[in-house]
């Protein structure tokens, strides 16, 4: 980007809070006001809701910028703070986790029983030689045993490094010897697609070229053959067999929480560093906060996968310490048929959702007649994150799922931010199609030009974070510079050329701010495309192709072009019922490309349209623009590992030699 973004769109639909809502919420407008007041006050309040073995001196330490610590000299255990403590209050007979398997087995938790079961996995760690600041290796299903194994982890100061089921062995083994993990703790496999899939044989060959590791303990969830070796312990011959009594010691309040592994667009996957007490306090906070979590009668329903940070900030710690009622689902949203989601909706009275944009998407092309068939009038709060939500499917969010009654919460945040930053608060915020709004209480958002200049309304940039916070990442694993590097010398102290003394944390997405001052998401930087000296957002462009009446999901690329400089290039995925045949396909095209014209201006109009039946997605659902631009670019393909499946490549090029 040189300067910065342009602002094509322009979106008036408006929402506020229902009123009843807006009444007995949980956060009311004036925490903006306090948190603007004395923020470290503000979140020495938030800290408050944890139960702290002693209390904190300070509450930030920012003299060693950008190296920050949060509540000096706190101790905490976060495994009492999300278990022990709501038995200890009486309210062990609740249930922590309604978890549904994909095959339609079922299992019901309450928090009695979770705190059994990590009791009995903190002893089996402790068996097997781990004691704190040790680093542990997840690689599981999503089975309640994922979460019991992270808490146990947590409950004795063992770091936790939770690697995605689907990834393969490369990608466990790397994240392992980044981490020197002792222990793996893994699965024979769990349940996808309606068949099991299995884990082990991916965990034998990972750990074959992991001298670190010592254990290997294997939860049963499948029944498959595996193949065993003496490191290997089943969980249910030791964690199931192990004594239920353990004391929970406190840690400090910087005692590294988990690693977890981003990968970016380049180079190798980033060990983000989590520690406790800042990160526990944040996305307890949040999460009380953006979901207006009522945890006597809320179901709350987070479809995220444990392996990804959401599942971790927003499965595990946010909603535990917040003592709710959740629902964990095993499998895919299309098993055993497309309407399992609704479903579960259903069969639970869930209350709060929150999924991503990708499968929104998925839902609104497979149709609205799927959730129209069922009772959702449970829903009282929708939640998206992951990528921007397009308008279009904010809108048939909110109509289809929500039946217009439901405020959405558009949640910004990353693997590095900890908790959510960017966010509606559903009983105050009036909410705008396609918006994440406004920073949370305590949160200081910005919008900057390429002189790290704030932007007016109306203008686009970058988006940075300007304080501290508290679930802030702490570094990249075991280098210092590479955190330096990645999020602070752009902007700020940080930046070679700079007279500030300010840090900056730059984010690496593009944003607007629009009349009223609030953020629109538009992509990653790297993404944004030069078009006749015009930096125009692919967002932007996609989301004008989703609000044409054909289009189900769309993904687009800036491609090398002689007069333009960059080019835009399209790839849409039309509705179900659209006819896309010979002279149709065509005129549909030539619909598509002055459609964008007329919503966004000329200079936003496609110069190829590819209809196409699927796109390229990582596995947790971000469109992989860098494969299409490939394509777009007739070159052979970059690396394809993360690809979620092999074969849409295929589709996609075949779709492109015939010209569709
Ligand atoms: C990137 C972080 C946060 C948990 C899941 C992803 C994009 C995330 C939104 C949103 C627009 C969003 C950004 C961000 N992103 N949420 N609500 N609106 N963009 O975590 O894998 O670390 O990815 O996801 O580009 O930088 P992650």
């Amino acid at each position: 980007m040189s300067e910065t973004l342009e602002n094509l769109s322009s979106e008036t639909r408006q929402f506020p809070p229902p009123e009843a809502l807006a009444a007995a919420a949980n956060v009311k407008a004036e925490a903006y006001e306090e948190a603007k007041a004395d923020r470290l006050a503000f979140w020495a309040e938030q800290a408050d809701r944890l139960t702290w073995a002693k209390k904190w001196d300070q509450v930030l330490d920012w003299s060693n910028p950008p190296f920050a610590k949060w509540f000096i000299g706190g101790e905490l255990n976060i495994a009492y703070n999300c278990v022990d403590r709501h038995v200890e209050a009486g309210r062990g007979d609740k249930v922590a986790i309604h978890w549904e398997g994909e095959p339609g087995d079922t299992r019901t938790i309450t928090y009695a029983e979770l705190l059994k079961q990590v009791s009995q996995a903190a002893n089996t760690l402790t068996d097997l030689g781990i004691t704190a600041g040790d680093r542990v290796a997840i690689y599981m299903p999503m089975i309640p045993e994922a979460a019991v194994a992270m808490l146990a982890c947590a409950r004795v100061g063992a770091t936790h490094s939770v690697v995605f089921g689907g990834f393969s062995v490369d990608a466990l083994s790397t994240r392992i010897a980044d981490a020197e993990a002792k222990l793996v703790i893994t699965a024979d496999g769990g349940y996808r697609r309606g068949k099991p899939s299995a884990l082990k044989p991916t965990v034998d060959e990972a750990v074959a070229k992991s001298p670190s590791i010592e254990n290997v303990l294997v939860v049963r969830r499948t029944g498959q053959d595996v193949a065993w070796t003496d490191k290997d312990k089943w969980w249910h011959e030791t964690v199931e067999q192990a004594s239920p009594e353990h004391e929970a010691q406190a840690f400090d309040a910087e005692h590294p929480l988990f690693i977890l592994y981003t990968s970016g667009t380049t180079g190798k996957p980033k060990g983000i560093l989590h520690t406790t007490g800042g990160y526990l306090t944040q996305v307890s906070y949040t999460h009380n906060a953006v979901f207006d979590l009522k945890p006597e009668t809320d179901v709350y329903w987070c479809t995220a996968d444990i392996g990804w940070v959401t599942g971790h900030s927003y499965i595990v710690y946010g909603p535990l310490s917040n003592g709710a009622t959740q629902v964990m689902y095993e499998g895919t949203p299309d098993t055993p048929g497309r309407d399992r989601f609704w479903q579960i909706v259903d069969k639970y009275k869930v209350s709060i959702l929150y999924t991503a944009p990708t499968l929104i998407r998925t839902m609104m092309k497979w149709g609205d007649d799927i959730p129209a068939g069922y009772d959702l009038s449970s829903l009282r709060v929708l939640g998206s994150v992951g990528e921007p939500i397009n308008p279009e499917a904010w809108m048939w969010y909110r109509e289809n799922i929500g039946r217009n009654r439901t405020p959405i919460v558009d949640t910004w945040w990353q693997t590095e931010t900890g908790g959510v930053m960017i966010s509606p608060l559903p009983g105050v915020t009036a909410t705008k199609p396609g918006s994440a709004m406004t920073p949370l209480p305590g949160i200081t958002a910005d919008v900057v030009d390429d002189q790290a200049q704030s932007v007016p309304n109306g203008g686009g940039g970058f988006l940075v974070l300007r304080d501290p916070w508290p679930s802030m990442l702490r570094t990249i694993w075991g280098d210092d510079k590479r955190f330096l590097d990645t999020y602070w010398s752009r902007f700020g102290a940080g930046a070679d050329s700079s007279s500030s003394d300010e840090w900056i944390y730059f984010a690496g997405d593009g944003a607007k701010k629009d009349e009223d001052g609030a953020l629109w998401l538009l992509g990653r930087v790297d993404d944004v495309m030069l078009v006749s000296g015009h930096n125009i957002s692919t967002t932007e462009v996609e989301s004008a192709l989703v609000s044409h009446p054909s289009v189900a999901e769309s993904a687009v690329v800036g491609a090398t072009d002689p007069t333009t400089g960059q080019a835009i290039v399209a790839f849409v995925i039309p509705r179900g019922n659209v006819d896309t045949e010979g002279d149709a396909g065509e005129q549909l095209n030539v619909d598509l490309r002055n459609h964008v014209a007329k919503t966004l201006g000329p200079i936003a109009k496609p110069r190829q349209i590819m209809l196409v039946p699927e796109l390229p997605k990582t596995r947790s659902g971000k469109i992989m623009r860098r494969l299409l631009k490939d394509v777009a670019e007739n070159r052979s393909l970059g690396d394809v590992t993360t690809l979620q499946d092999s074969a849409v490549m295929d589709l996609i090029s075949k779709g492109m030699n015939t010209g569709k």
